[in-house]
Formats: C-alpha cells, structure tokens, sequence
C-alpha cells in the first residue's frame, strides 16, 4: 500500500471495503445455508473459498485500521483493551502486546481514569446515554498527557445487548494548544486595542465603524455607530487648508474602495463632546489572502496640544520677530507718526485685534493726543483729545496700570463708550499705559469687535509692544529737541553770518549787493556741478564770508578810487590770510573757510595766499572764482566802472586754465542764467 498519497489510499479502502462487505454477506448466506441442510458440495467449496476470503479480508481489515490517521480502540464492557489500531499504540507509546487485554483506563491520567472508568461501567450497563463525542485525555508511555477527540460506538449482540464500544480517537493536543494560543492572542490584541493611547477603530468593508477603542472614543467624545453614508455626522476640517472633509472624501473611504494606505493626515475635528481637537489620522485597509478587502483601520492621534504647543512656539518666535522689526523702526524711524504707525500694522497683526491706537500724553494739558491709529472705520478717532477724567485711556495713565473691558456693551453708556459700540461695532477694549523711566508717555489702546480671550502670553506681548512704543515716542521726543536747538543754532549762526556779511558791503559802498549776488550765483552753480545739500550750506557761509578779511584792509587803500602801490598791494593780498585767521577757531565754520581762504588762488598757480595749483585749489574756491570776477566786473568799484557784459565774459573765456578752472568755466558759460 503506497503511503506517499494518503487520497489514494483512502480511496481505494472504500472500495476494499465495499468489497469486503459483499463478500461477507455471501458467506453469511452460505452460512445460514449450511445452518437450514439447504448445502451442497459446490455451496461448502465456495463457503471454504469464503472463510479464506474473510480471513484474508480480516487481516486487510486490520490494515485498513492501522493506516488510518485515527485510533481505533475496541472495549469490552469489562473494561478491557480487545483490539487497538497501529495509530492507538504510536500515541501511547506501548506495543499493542502491552495494551491489548489491559484495561483502558490504565492508559488515562491518574485523576481522569476514576470518573471517566465509572462513566464507562454505567454506560456498558445501560444505566446512562453512551456519549457519541467527548473529549478526554489519556497518558502515554513517556508519561506525557494527550488530548483525544472520541466518537463512541456501541457494539451489541443479535439481542441488542451491549457488548462493548468502538472507539474512534483523534489527537487534537495540538490543535487545543494553537486554539489556545489563538486565544491568548486574541485577548492580548483585546488588551492592546482597550489600552492604547491612540485611538483604533474598526470598519468592515461597507466602511460601517464596528468598534472603537477606548482612546478613540476619547478622542472624538462618544462612539459613533454610523454607516458611511452617514460620515456629515463627523465634522472635521483637513490642514493646514482648512477645506471641511466631505461625507465622501473620508480616508477611511478612499481606504475601503482603493485599498490605500493614507497615513498622517492632519485633521481638525469637531469632537461630540464639543471640543475642537488637532488629530492624525492613519487608514489602513484590511485585506484577505485574495486581497480583497474586509474592512480597514482607523487610527487618531490626538496631537491638541503638540499643536498648541508648536503654535505658541511660531507665536513667539513671531512675536519676537516683530519686536526687532520695531526696534529697528525705531532706530532707523526719526518720524515719529511714520514708526508709531508702522509699530500699529505690527500690534494689529500679531495680537490678532481688529484696530488699535496710541495716544500721547500732553502733560502741558494734560491730554491725551491722537498719536496713531489702525483698523478705525471712522476718523473721529485722529481727533482725540481726551481728558484723562473722561476716557479709559486716561484711567489707563492715572492708574499706571492695563485697564480691560471684555464687553463695552456691558458698560454704562456715555460719551466715550458709545462712538466704539456704535460706530466701531467694538467689543473689547485693553489701553496699556506707556511707561518709560517712570513717566507715562501715552497710552496704547487695542480693540476687537468680537470678544477675545487673551492667555498671558498674548498679556506679555501686549506689554512689549507697549514698551516699544514707549522708547519710540522718548526717542522721538530727544530727537525733535536735538533737532530744534540744532536748527536754533544754524538759524544763530546764519543770521551772524549775514549780518557780518552786510556790515562789510556796507564798508565798501560800492560793491552794495555784490555779497548776495555772489553767494546766490555761487550755491546755484555748484549745485549744477553736484555738490550736496550739506556742502551747499557750506558753499553758502564761504560766499557770504568770501571777504570778510577785508575788514582788516584800511579804508585808505581798500576805498581807494586809482591802482594800487606795491605796499598797498602786499596789505590787499592778506585778506585772504586775515579771513583764515579770524575764522579758523570758529569750529562751525571750518568747512565754509575754503572759500575766504583760497579765493584768489588761480588755476595756474599765479594767485594768493599760497600758491595752490589746479585741484589743490578746493572745488568751492574755483567755482567762487569765477563766480566773483564776474559779479566784480560788471559793478562799478572805486578804482574803475564796470565793465559791458560781453567784456566780462571775453574775459572770463581767456582766463579759462590760466586764472579759472576750465570745466567750472564751462558749466558757468552754459547756464547763462546764473549771470
Ligand atoms: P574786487 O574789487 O572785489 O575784485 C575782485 C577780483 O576781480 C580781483 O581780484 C580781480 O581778479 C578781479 N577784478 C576786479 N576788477 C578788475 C579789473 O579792473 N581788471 C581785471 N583784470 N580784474 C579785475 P584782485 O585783482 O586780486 O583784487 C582784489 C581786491 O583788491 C579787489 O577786490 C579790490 O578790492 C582791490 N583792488 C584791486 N585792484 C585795485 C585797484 O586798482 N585800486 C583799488 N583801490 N583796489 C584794487
Ligand atoms: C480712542 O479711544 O482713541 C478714540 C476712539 C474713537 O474716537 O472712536
Ligand atoms: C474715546 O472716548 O473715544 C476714547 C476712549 C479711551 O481712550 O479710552
Ligand atoms: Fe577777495
Ligand atoms: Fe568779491
């Protein structure tokens, strides 16, 4: 018999079987043949033929038994072991001499043979149902115990009298142990799913939730047995988009019908318990060995707070952020409406408020002044002039503290109160007092037109801001004093200069108007030639200054109507030394002094005080130069009359690179309205 293919020989004991039973019925015929005399010779041979046939059958018989993949144990009702298949003695471990004639209870667990043994006697005499299938150990050889699976048949005699039973066993200690373990496993799994700290759900491949852990349940507030045509119940908004998630656009949807995996999507949700909760969610399908789907997995993570968290860290680095970007206005900002309003597009922006003002402390009046403004639907507000009786913003000063009003609609209605509920449809109002080395400034005032609930954080940015706008409006205040004494100081010192300036034209009578007209040509042809704003006030006193040494020229050679001597000469040339002399100590002036100094120094090196050649001659004093022949020849002096303007400019044309610098020459010929 092949042992390779268990089919086939199961098989073919069927048909030996049904072969068997055939021929033993016809020996059973013969046999009640002989029994009534109704035999002849012929019927004994074929009975003899069948004796041999069952004799050879039986020992197939008993093949048969001992291939098959079960015990076969048959007892007498005495207990006793009558026939045991080769299955039988392998899971025992004992040769079939040593169980055969034993009585089977020998080979059960001590505590096991007593109660089983007593069943077994009550059955086999008829006092008690025989069980078809019970399951019982038995104890093999090696003393191990072994779990059997019995079908129980009774053997009776033509009489129907109990004989014994057929027992039919299979080993199923394996299979107990896997169901076990499968078990086991199965209430680790529970275990799991009943203590995680992320929620699971459980969908079947409708996408209906069967179940949710405990966690999930927590998160989203209760246990939601809904269909998928029902998922509008849950309310949940993707991020960072915000986009609300559809009935239909559910992860665990596209999980079920693509078989995807959909892993951290970011989720806002609107929990049943009323919470809004930051979650990820994860989708799994669930697949059998075909990959079809049988459901899929849901797992959130409620991340509330990591989000907050991170939320409040961006804040703060934003918050930050914004107060360097202030601390930079106010460095780089002298204008103090322009950073104030600036620090307000920032206050707005990063406080989350609908508008927001500062008003300046008028200590003289004691007032408060519009400073700046944001978010106002009405200009009234650029108006303020507020006493500090009559406004929270003055509550704000005298208390030197932060005055809040989470509902202005809640106050008593009064001047003030009412243009911000009616006309600015405001809700809350916070005024912080500016405070800075112990002096009240102004007052920053934030409003929102719906209610806010500021954490400490939000307080403590609040107060930076409004130190910022503190050091801002000090900063201002320092600066615009520093800017009127300097502008005090500059108008002082231009009005000294011209008064000089017009005490000598009035020295020399002649050349009345000569110094203004000179300084006006001088600023505008240096201005064509680039010279900034600030060398220009310069160029200015130089022009105006340009004789001043001539103060310290007598009048019997200065006014003197014909040529000059040699000696008379020497004391002209030191004009230009005397106006250094008189002007270097005035520090103010030191950058107006080329001109006094070096305007009669020529292009070709022929000129006084010193000497100087082309480009050693300061810019000023060339251009002056120029500018001051001109203005000499065309006026009458006391040594000649003046000369026509053609004769001036001849002159001034040949002179250019001997007495002039000739690119001052030709920007002068060029603007013809400078003359
Ligand atoms: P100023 O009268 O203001 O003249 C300024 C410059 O204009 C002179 O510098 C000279 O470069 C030019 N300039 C003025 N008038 C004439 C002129 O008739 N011919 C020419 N070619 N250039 C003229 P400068 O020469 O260094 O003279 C400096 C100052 O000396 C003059 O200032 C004036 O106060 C005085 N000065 C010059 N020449 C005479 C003179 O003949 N008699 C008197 N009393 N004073 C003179
Ligand atoms: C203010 O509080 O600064 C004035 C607001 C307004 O006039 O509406
Ligand atoms: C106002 O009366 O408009 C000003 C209120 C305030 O400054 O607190
Ligand atoms: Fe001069
Ligand atoms: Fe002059």
């Amino acid at each position: 018999m092949p042992k390779k293919s268990t089919s086939r020989t199961q098989k073919q004991l069927v048909a030996e079987n049904e072969d068997l039973r055939a021929r033993l019925d016809e020996a059973e015929e013969t046999l009640r043949a002989i029994r009534s005399g109704k035999v002849d010779g012929e019927q004994i041979f074929t009975l003899k033929q069948a004796e041999d046939a069952l004799q050879k059958e039986q020992g197939r018989a008993q093949q048969y038994l001992d291939i098959a993949g079960v015990m076969f144990v048959v007892l007498a009702t005495d207990r006793k072991v009558i026939l045991i298949n080769k299955k039988g003695c392998e899971i025992l471990g004992y040769v079939e001499q040593e169980i055969v004639g034993r009585s089977w209870f020998d080979f059960l667990p001590q505590d096991e043979k007593d109660r089983v043994a007593g069943t077994f006697d009550q059955v086999m005499a008829g006092e008690i149902e025989r069980m078809e299938y019970f399951e019982n150990p038995i104890l093999t050889k090696s003393g191990q115990e072994r779990l059997i699976a019995w079908h129980n048949s009774m053997l009776t005699d033509e009489a129907g009298r109990i004989i014994g039973v057929v027992s039919s066993g299979e080993d199923i200690t394996e299979r107990k142990r896997a169901e076990e373990a499968l078990r086991n496993r199965e209430g680790m799994l529970q275990k799991i799913f009943d203590i995680l700290p992320v929620g699971l759900w459980l969908a079947d491949k409708d996408g209906k939730l069967l179940r949710g852990n405990p966690a999930g349940v927590k998160i989203w507030g209760a246990e939601p047995q809904v269909s998928p045509l029902e998922y509008g119940v849950f309310k949940a908004r993707r991020l960072p988009s915000g986009e609300e998630v559809a009935p239909d656009d559910w992860a665990l949807v596209h999980t079920i019908r693509d078989r995807v995996t959909i892993v951290d999507e970011l989720l806002e949700i609107d929990a049943f318990d009323g919470k809004k909760k930051t979650i990820l969610n994860f989708t799994a399908p669930v697949l059998d060995a075909r990959g079809d789907v049988q459901g899929a997995i849901v797992v959130n993570q409620d991340i509330t707070e990591r989000k907050q968290a991170e939320d409040r860290i961006r804040r703060q680095l934003e918050h930050l952020t914004a107060l360097s970007v202030i601390d930079r206005v106010i460095a780089a900002i002298f204008d103090l409406r322009l950073s104030l309003s600036e620090i307000l597009n920032l206050t707005t922006k990063e406080l989350g408020v609908d508008a927001a003002d500062i008003l300046i402390l008028n200590s003289n009046s004691s007032t408060l002044e519009y400073g700046a403004e944001r978010g106002f639907r009405a200009t009234a507000v650029r108006k303020t002039q507020v006493r500090l009786s009559e406004s929270y913003a003055g509550r704000a000063v005298l208390e030197r503290h932060l005055i809040q009003i989470p509902n202005l609609r809640n106050e008593p209605n009064n001047l003030f109160v009412t243009p911000l509920v009616i006309d600015e449809d405001f809700v809350c109002y916070y005024g912080v007092p500016l405070i800075i080395k112990g002096q009240v400034k102004g007052v920053l005032e934030v409003y929102h037109r719906t209610s806010l609930e500021p954490d400490a954080e939000w307080f403590g940015f609040l107060n930076a801001l409004a130190g910022r706008v503190a050091i801002a409006i000090e900063n201002a205040t320092l600066f615009e004093n520093l800017q009127r004494s300097n502008s005090e100081l500059t108008m002082a010192y231009d009005a000294t200069i011209e008064g000089w300036s017009q005490a000598m034209d009035l020295r020399d009578k002649e050349t009345e108007g000569h110094t203004q007209r000179v300084t006006e040509m001088t600023v505008k042809l240096a201005g064509v030639l680039g010279l900034s704003e600030a060398e220009l006030v310069q160029v200015r006193w130089g022009a105006l200054l340009h004789d001043i040494g001539k103060m310290g020229v007598p009048d019997g050679i200065l006014l003197k109507p014909g040529p000059l001597t040699d000696e008379e000469w020497v004391a002209m040339k030191k004009h230009p030394t005397f106006a250094h002399e008189m002007l270097a100590p005035i520090r103010y002036l030191r950058l107006a002094l080329d001109i006094p100094y070096c305007h009669h120094e020529k292009w070709d090196g022929t000129g006084y005080p010193r000497g100087l050649k082309g480009t050693q001659i300061p810019l000023a004093a060339r251009i002056f130069a120029v500018v001051d022949v001109w203005d000499a020849l065309r006026s009458d002096r006391p040594y000649r009359l003046a000369w026509s303007e053609e004769k001036v400019r001849e002159h001034i044309h040949i002179s250019s690179g001997t007495h002039f610098d000739p690119q001052v020459v030709e920007v002068f010929m060029q603007n013809p309205n400078l003359m």
